[in-house]
Order: C-alpha cells, then structure tokens, then sequence
C-alpha cells in the first residue's frame, strides 16, 4: 500500500506549486465549499492514479487544489462509501495520499440522520467522538508501522482544539453548532425506526454512513480532525419523516453555506 500512497502522492506533487496543508472531504450535497477555494488543480478521481470512481448521484467525484482563505488545501467533492462495495482500504485511500502529500489536519462533512430530540433538519453538529458500527475495519490486517501505530489511540479523535475554535466561530456569527457522537453504520438502507431507538440507546446523536472509515486512518496517520454533520432527516420514535436520498440532498444544500463558512474560518485560522 505504502508504494500505491507515494506512487499518487508524486504524481500530484509534480503538478502542484503549493502543497496542501488541510485536507477537506466533502459529503453528499455538501460540495458547494469548493467553489470558495481559489483552485490551482482539479481532477476528476479517475485521473487520479489509485482512486477509485465515484458513481452515487450527488457525488461528483473531483480532487481539487488551491487555495482556501489564502491557505494551500486539498478538497474531495465527493468520497468513496462503503455501501458502494469498495473496500476499506479504497475508502481510505484518500486519507493516506493527503498525508503523504503534508495534509496535517483533516476536515470532514457528512450529511447525517438526527437521532437526538433537540434536533431539526438542517442542524450542524460538530462531531464529538463517534461509533464505529461498520462491520470491518480499515486498519484490518497487516499494519506497516511506517503508516502508524498498531493500536491507535482513539482518545479526542475529533480535535478538541478545533472543535473550541468551530463553537467559538459559530458563537460570533450567531449560528446553531450542535456537538455530539455520530454513528458510522455501513447502509445502504436508511435505519429502521428500532435501530434508531438502539442508535439512541447506544449515545449517538446522529447516524450515517460515512465518515467513520476515514477518520480512523487520518487518526492512524497523526491527522488532526474536525469532523461536522448535517443533519437532513429526524429519525427519532415520533417525528420520523420518510426519507429518500433527494431529501438528504435537498437538506444538506441548504445548510450548506453555514457549514462552508465555519470550515473556512477554522482553516483561515
Ligand atoms: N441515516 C443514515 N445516513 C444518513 C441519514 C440517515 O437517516 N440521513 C443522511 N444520511
């Protein structure tokens, strides 16, 4: 794997002046971002050597470069899922090459089910920790120590730092930041009404299917981490609302703009 990383990594490197420093993945219907950055490259995955191709609606699939409030970033609009059939070791591929490249913190975005009462469509949490439900790892296997440790330390997964800096930017401009523990399932199915109770028993206050893979290897490879979900559908006993992909897009669009902004501002930062 280690030789697929460097093979990816050099052929970026060699076409880019400036290389990134924050690594941004962008989640379903939350692409937008990428038209803030100033941008120096743009490839869709399958001219990227080792990515896989993206193929859900709502992903577009693109890696791109440049700058972002003046700061060098690099941007997927659009990441591989599980429930796609790719394996974790595609997932997460991404994740390796922005380390390889001298990505040194990660952020990531999710469009995500609210299992907490206090929530409503179109609500931003910062993620706090999760809860890996994906039934493999991707730190499964053989680990080669020049990637990182063994047994990572999962501790503070998500940044407390930047996580102080997001509720602090979100606190000046009078938006809504939510904090809370998201439940990485595999799906493709939405949870059924009973999955969602256990979701709540377990202390998720969202759920998705993303998210979780990526961070575990950013965390792997010494990333620092800020992780933020969109909420697009309540899926609490009493007020679900039926829910379709559309829905999770059209949802994640609108809040959009205000995730964007609280990214930029922890990147300027
Ligand atoms: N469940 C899982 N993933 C999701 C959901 C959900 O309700 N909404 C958006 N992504």
């Amino acid at each position: 794997m280690l030789r697929n990383i460097e093979l990816t990594a050099n052929f970026l490197t060699a076409k880019l002046y400036n290389k990134p420093t924050s690594g941004i993945i962008l989640g379903s219907g939350l692409g937008g971002l990428v038209e803030e950055i100033d941008v120096e490259l743009s490839l869709p995955y399958s001219e990227v050597p080792g990515f896989s191709v993206s193929t859900v609606a709502g992903h577009s699939g693109r890696l791109i470069f440049g700058q972002l409030n003046g700061r060098p970033v690099v941007a997927m609009q659009g990441r591989f899922h599980y429930y796609e059939g790719w394996s974790m070791q595609e997932v997460t591929f991404p994740v390796r090459v922005m380390k390889a490249l001298g990505v040194v913190r990660l952020f990531v975005s999710n469009a995500a089910g609210g299992l907490n009462p206090a929530y409503r469509p179109g609500t931003l949490m910062a993620i706090a920790d999760h809860i890996n439900l994906f039934p493999e790892h991707p730190l499964r296997g053989k680990n080669d120590d020049a990637l990182g440790p063994r047994f990572p330390d999962m501790n503070d997964a998500y940044d407390p730092a930047l996580r102080l800096s997001a509720h602090r930017i979100a606190k000046a401009r009078n938006i809504e930041l939510q904090e809370g523990v998201y439940a990485g399932m595999q799906g493709p199915a939405f949870e059924t009404p009973a999955e969602c109770r256990m979701l709540r028993m377990l202390g998720a206050d969202a759920v998705g299917m993303s998210t979780v893979p990526e961070v575990i290897v950013a965390r792997h490879s010494g990333l620092r981490v800020f992780g933020i979900s969109v909420i697009t559908n309540i899926n609490v006993s009493g007020s679900h609302n039926d829910v379709s992909h559309h829905e999770v897009q059209q949802a994640a669009a609108k809040a959009q703009p205000v995730m964007s902004l609280i990214i930029r501002e922890l990147i300027a930062e």
